[in-house]
């Protein structure tokens, strides 16, 4: 198996509405202290969610499922990011909507265990032999390009690494300046590079070059010890599914055709259950022979009630395997009709069996003050200035209707105040924009007010 230069494969956070939440803001004792760390109110849900955070860590929350019930815009995705963050980067959080199984292209089972096995980590601990140290040089060398045509290409680069007992010198492969460029490995960085594979790893800036008056977010590390050449303790950090694409992408040398392959994605199709199966043997190997260590991560599946019967009953059995992630799912939904039946209703569209192995933190509706904190937070994030009456208005706006509408006036709000150029937003602004867009209950009352008016379903 391969698990030597895997490029982690992280979701990207799709939401940005959540930006202003930086964790739970919980204090030592494990209290929620009323405005922090971007949360505001909520405390018993953010004390639940900081336990289940403890759980983790601990690692004795494996194969177990939570639940986020509470009306639509009362922080069940904020509160389930906060705790993404709490964890740290070591913890793998995958978070995906319910609908994103509903793909023509790939199984809705076969999405849901790609997305399990990406909320599963291995910490890898291997002693590999490697060049390591300070980089001093990175001379590229051309020659003529050998297929005739135009222009040069690169032989060979060679690099010098420094370590405090000595300089060497090494002539490496043309891979390898690409691996370093993309990198972007610059002299005065301390790197390594595995003598096998060629991986190039960048582990920081060298301390000789750090100065007082740096503001950027640099990592310094010292001058390694030792030799330029030796053996040396790497951990890597990875999800079952980097092991998964890792194995299953088309192997080949430098031909035409891998290159394509390469700018093509890689397809999902690849990923067998052989494989995976084949993959799971090796790491139960690696875990016995303690090499590996699992580390359960997240998988937070939003808007739960999304998902059928069918989904639900391959959660619950995957939940029960012997390699399990914690799950976390969110919904807005009361009782409902469970999807893909034609008649059973349950508490938030979740078969009953299922549900009861799950274990339920609500979150409620926010007041007033709770609304102007949130939209305080929130306008600072996105830059908007608010005068007082204007801030007042729209918390009034937000109790009335959502919290959600509210944050959402707050960008066309302060396009009007540009156009108006005026320097704040004021009350006048606020109310003209709140007449421009409705808001769901609104816009449902004009519906059902001027039905004759549009074109209805029979
Ligand atoms: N307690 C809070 N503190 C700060 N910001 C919050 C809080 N709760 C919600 N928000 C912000 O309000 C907006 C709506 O919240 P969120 O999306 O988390 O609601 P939700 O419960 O997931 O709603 P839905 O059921 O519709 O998915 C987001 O921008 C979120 O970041
Ligand atoms: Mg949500």
């Amino acid at each position: 198996m391969k698990i030597e230069e895997i490029k982690n494969t992280v979701k990207t956070q799709r939401i940005s509405a959540h930006s202003h939440v930086k964790g739970l803001g919980l204090d030592e004792k494990g209290t929620a202290v009323k405005v922090c760390s971007g949360l505001v109110g909520q405390e018993d849900a953010r004390e639940a969610a900081g336990i289940v955070v403890e759980l983790i860590k601990a690692k004795k929350m494996a194969g177990r499922a939570i639940l986020f019930a509470g009306p639509p815009g009362t922080g069940k995705t904020a509160i389930a990011l906060a705790m993404s963050q709490e964890l740290g980067s070591k913890v793998p959080f995958c978070p995906m909507v319910a609908s994103e199984v509903y793909s023509a292209e790939v199984k809705k089972t076969e999405v849901l265990m790609e997305n399990f096995r990406r909320a599963i980590g291995l910490r890898v601990k291997e002693v590999k032999e490697v060049y390591e140290g300070e980089v001093q040089e990175i001379t590229p060398c051309e020659t003529e390009n050998p297929l005739g045509g135009y222009g040069k290409t690169i032989s060979h680069v060679i690099i010098g690494l420094k370590t405090a007992k000595g300089t060497k010198q090494l002539k490496l492969d043309p891979s390898i300046y690409e691996s370093l460029q993309r990198e972007r490995v610059e002299v005065g960085d301390v790197i390594y590079v595995e003598a096998n594979s060629g991986a190039v790893k960048r582990q920081g800036r060298s301390d000789a070059y750090a100065t007082e008056y740096d503001l950027e977010a640099e990592e310094y590390v010292p001058l390694p010890k030792g030799d330029v050449h030796k053996r040396k303790e790497v951990v890597q950090d990875v999800t079952l599914h980097d092991l998964d694409v890792a194995n299953a992408l088309p192997q080949g040398g430098q031909d035409i055709l891998s290159m394509m392959g390469q700018l093509l994605k890689p397809k999902k199709t690849e990923i067998t259950d052989k494989l995976r199966k084949e993959i799971n043997k090796v790491v139960n190997k690696y875990i016995d022979q303690g090499i590996a260590e699992l580390v359960p991560g997240v998988l937070f599946i939003d808007e739960i009630h999304m998902l059928d019967i069918e989904c639900f009953t391959y959660l619950h059995r995957a939940l029960e395997s012997q390699i399990a992630p914690i799950v976390i799912f969110a919904t807005n939904r009361g009782r409902c009709v469970i999807r893909g039946t034609d008649d059973v209703v349950s508490p938030h569209g979740i078969p009953l069996d299922l549900l009861d192995r799950i274990m339920i933190i609500k979150t409620v509706p926010y007041v007033k003050e709770e609304i102007t904190e949130i939209l305080k937070i929130r306008s600072q994030v996105e830059g908007v200035a608010l005068d007082e009456e204007a801030l007042a208005l729209l918390a009034e706006i937000g109790s009335n209707t959502t919290l959600r509408y509210a944050v959402q006036l707050l960008n066309p709000a302060n396009q009007l105040a540009k156009v108006y150029k005026a320097s704040v937003v004021d009350a006048k602004i606020v109310r003209e924009i709140s007449e421009l867009f409705y808001d769901a209950k609104q816009s449902a009352k004009i519906l059902a007010e001027k039905r004759d008016k549009f074109i209805n379903q029979q």
